[in-house]
């Protein structure tokens, strides 16, 4: 019926009372976010409700919560010639909805996209970015006033060869980061103690030439260990453990 999910994406947790579950439905190669609700842990769902025009909800990586009970969501378009992030807030569990942006480097039309939202040491946010092939970096920016504004993207050290990346802030303060350095064939897991200024290279989970290993997911689980999934060689999803004493 040309009607199909397109991508399946972001379960997230109010407290114990509500869950959001976004996603991007397409129609006719045609795509808009679309949320579900539930109010008993996940095991029922709402009907599909359609976000606000413009509004796609976090588009590849996990939203993160305000102090403030605001959601923060990474968003991004990937329009022709034009590349950019976005991030969509809401502060009634997904009623309603505010879009901040553009994220963008300075002067580049094809520039950024998925970001990965985290909150600094010094209580401002940033986010981690995808960048388009030729740049060559993972990129970062910053917003000191909790998300409305945000400056001109910024290459880091880490290298990007414009596929998706994903992290967290660990516990201990540190920022995680999956990610492939010159190819999809590798790909490996840093960390920074500097909120993103600088990195360390922890682990190679992957490195086959002729392979492809991306789309990482990372999420920290209660006990401190580290889980990152990712699609391996576009055909299986690995799932990976990281034990903090061990690893990180
Ligand atoms: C962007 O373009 C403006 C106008 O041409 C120029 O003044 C500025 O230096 C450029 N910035 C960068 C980072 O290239
Ligand atoms: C990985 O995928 C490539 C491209 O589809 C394929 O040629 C190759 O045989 C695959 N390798 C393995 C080990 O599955």
């Amino acid at each position: 019926m040309g009607v199909r999910f397109w991508v399946l994406l972001v379960l997230l947790q109010f407290g114990h009372l509500v869950s959001l579950l976004t996603f991007r439905w397409n129609c006719d190669f045609r795509w808009s976010g679309c949320m579900k609700r539930s109010y008993d842990g996940g095991i029922t769902w709402s009907e599909r409700e359609q976000l606000p025009p413009g509004i796609l909800g976090p588009i590849k990586n996990k939203p993160i919560l305000l102090e403030n009970g605001k959601l923060l969501c990474g968003s991004s378009v990937e329009s022709w010639n034009s590349w950019g992030a976005w991030v969509e807030m809401t502060a009634d569990s997904g009623r309603s909805w505010k879009k901040y942006g553009p994220i963008y480097i300075q002067n580049e039309s094809l520039s950024v996209i998925q970001p990965v939202p985290y909150h600094t040491a010094n209580g401002n946010l940033r986010v981690l970015l995808r960048s388009f092939d030729g740049i060559g970096r993972v990129c970062m920016s910053e917003s000191v006033d909790g998300g409305e504004t945000w400056s001109f993207v910024v290459p880091t050290d880490l290298p990007n060869p414009n596929s998706g990346i994903d992290g967290i802030k660990l516990k201990d303060g540190r920022v995680l980061l999956a990610y492939n350095t010159i190819s999809r064939a590798v790909l490996k897991v840093a960390t920074s103690e500097d909120d993103g200024d600088s990195w360390q290279d922890v682990v190679t989970l992957e490195d086959t030439e002729g392979m492809e290993f991306s789309y990482p997911a990372v999420i920290q689980s209660t006990d401190g260990c580290v889980h990152i999934t990712y699609t391996y060689n576009r055909t299986q999803i690995k799932h990976v453990v990281l034990q903090p004493k061990v690893w990180l």
